[in-house]
């Protein structure tokens, strides 16, 4: 009751600015510069400009719906329709059709329906197609496959006839299974009842009752669309004859949608136009979020959808596996590459995630290191500083920085999925997420532990010149060498991780080129790989139990 009597009020006030806007524009001109003309306004005015073209051309030989309607157009402004006339034919009396000419005004009150009811409904019914596609991946390489069956895949840019199109058989049933799943337009299926009748189990229904058919019960009724589940998306039910009432996205009988045909025909060549040439792909979390938030106006649309487009010609050339970061991240990649997966999986902004978590407490660990050395050298009397206690603190407070900074971007959706390297990061080019995560995931950290080493250094330096004890400067070159050890690991970082650095910066500047990241990160591999037998070769004892095995001298004395 409530809701009725709100939706008079919000029509009635709908209507009164309308017309006031409307008032205003037309007899004080000068409000034009306030008001903008409504795009209803707009349409008739563009209508009523294309009649008046068309009339001045003449008959054109143009057999359009504009041309039709012009053809009986009547010079009046308005006609009053007769009273019903009837004529005997045998024994009965039968009305006589109603045959009258149309108005101008009539003729663009008519364009503008089509424009109403023939765009939206048509766009909202392939965004959901190309959520199927995005979503189906196996019916997607279907669809293509039969595309691919009638039409050349090599020529781009034929276009699709009418006769070709209507053979597709399959295209034909992939969209009327997306609109029994995503019927439109639900509200506009409604009716009047003419007389009194019976509904069994149910009751009388009286005339003038205003009805409107619950299209989703009928379209996800398991009696009528089985034995295939009916929440599931399965072109092939059409093959199965059904009831004729089971399917009416386009409403049902005489006044059904005059534009069905065209609508079908509209959707069936764009989609051979798009599939033969691109494939859509899922962009994870974005393509299904909306659906949690629908806009029911005309027409029911989700509030946003995300897909994406990829050639196909594309599709199966990215070469080198690449690293993301982590051992998971590369097997990941690894088995996509090998399935021919283009297309995220549920963890991959995830992975993404702690891919920049472990870099960044990489780069800290030898911060922490060089800290470390740096408070035995200067500070030696500080024995809280040194302490356990104290250097937990440290770590403990790395490991909540390394986990908590890049957190927001998994919220942002910053992180996407880049499908040319299957692999899910913060686009490289210029933005806030890519200069936040350089600077505090490695430039800082670099660059600090550089400081460390150059301070360290003129420190000793001073030290060697000062008469100290012996112990005490043999102490601080022995912390020296380990800093300086740190220092090296990191140039090898640096210097094998420099193709990778000139791609980032590139990439601020122009759009990288494909497969960028994945070439880019075989040098951070190489980098990663070349550390760790550094590593190994700084840490004597782990070097000498490993060579002992290597050798097989159990015996040999280290010193
Ligand atoms: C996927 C696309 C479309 C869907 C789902 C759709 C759906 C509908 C529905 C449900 C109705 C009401 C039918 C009834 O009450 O039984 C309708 C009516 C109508 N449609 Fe469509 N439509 C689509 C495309 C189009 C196109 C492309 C045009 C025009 C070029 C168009 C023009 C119309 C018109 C003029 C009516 C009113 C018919 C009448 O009252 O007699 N529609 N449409």
């Amino acid at each position: 009751m409530l809701l009725s009597e709100w939706r008079k009020v919000l029509a009635f006030l709908f209507r009164s600015i309308n017309f006031t806007r409307y008032w205003l524009r037309r007899y004080i001109p000068v409000t034009k510069r306030f008001f903008k003309e409504s795009p209803a306004t707009w349409i008739m005015k563009q209508a009523d400009e294309m009649i008046e073209k068309r009339k001045q051309i003449g008959h054109t030989g143009r057999t359009d719906l504009l041309q039709l309607m012009l053809a009986s157009m009547s010079d009046e402004d308005f006609i009053q329709d007769r009273p019903a006339s009837f004529e005997k034919i045998g024994d009965t009396e039968v009305e006589t059709p109603l045959v009258r000419k149309i108005t101008k005004h009539e003729i663009s009150a008519n364009i503008f329906l089509f424009m109403i009811a023939g765009y939206e409904t048509t766009s909202t019914a392939l965004s959901y197609a190309t959520y199927i596609l995005a979503t189906h991946p196996e019916e997607q390489r279907k669809l293509q496959e039969h595309i691919d069956a009638h039409f050349d895949p090599e020529t781009e840019h034929s276009m699709p006839t009418y006769e070709n199109v209507l053979e597709m058989d399959y295209l034909d049933m992939f969209i009327r299974e997306t609109l029994r799943m995503f019927p439109i337009v639900p509200a506009a299926i409604n009716r009047e009842s003419t007389e009194e009748f019976c509904i069994e189990n149910f009751g009388i229904v009286p005339k003038g009752t205003l009805i409107t058919i619950d299209i989703y019960n009928l379209h996800f009724n398991p009696d009528l669309w089985g034995r295939l589940d009916p929440q599931e998306f399965h072109p092939e039910r059409f093959a199965t004859k059904r009831h004729p009432m089971a399917w009416i996205p386009f409403g049902a009988g005489s006044r059904n949608c005059v534009g069905m045909r065209f609508a079908l025909l509209e959707m069936k060549m764009l989609l051979v136009r798009l599939l033969k040439t691109y494939s859509l792909i899922d962009c994870g979390e974005k393509t299904h979020k909306p659906f949690e938030q629908l806009q029911e106006t005309f027409v029911i649309t989700p509030s946003e959808l995300c897909v994406r487009l990829q050639r196909r010609d594309e599709q199966h050339e990215s070469g080198t596996p690449s690293r993301g970061s982590g051992c998971g991240v590369k097997l990941k990649e690894l088995e996509n590459d090998f399935k021919r997966i283009e297309y995220q999986d549920s963890f991959c902004i995830f992975r993404s995630y702690m891919g920049y978590v472990s870099a960044t407490l990489f780069n800290y660990s030898f911060v922490l290191q060089a800290v470390y050395r740096y408070i035995l050298i200067m500070y030696p009397m500080h024995l809280f500083w040194q302490s356990a206690k104290f250097q937990t603190f440290f770590i403990a407070f790395i490991w909540i920085l390394g986990f908590t900074y890049p957190l927001a971007f998994i919220f942002t959706g910053d992180i996407i999925y880049d499908v040319n390297n299957q692999v899910c990061q913060i686009p490289l080019q210029l933005s806030f997420p890519v200069v936040y995560i350089a600077i505090l995931g490695a430039i800082f950290p670099i660059l600090l532990i550089m400081l460390i080493y150059f301070k360290l250094v003129r420190y000793v330096h001073k030290m060697s010149k000062r008469i100290i004890p012996l112990n005490t400067l043999f102490r601080a070159r022995r912390e020296l060498k380990m800093v300086r050890r740190t220092v090296i690991l990191i140039s090898i970082l640096i210097t094998v991780t420099f193709p990778y650095v000139i791609f980032m910066f590139m990439s601020f500047f122009k759009r990288h080129p494909k497969s960028y990241f994945r070439i880019a990160d075989a040098f951070s591999d190489l980098s990663l790989f070349l550390v760790i037998i550094t590593l190994f070769q700084f840490t004597e004892p782990l070097k000498t139990s490993v060579m002992k095995r290597v050798n097989g001298r159990v015996n040999m004395v280290t010193t």
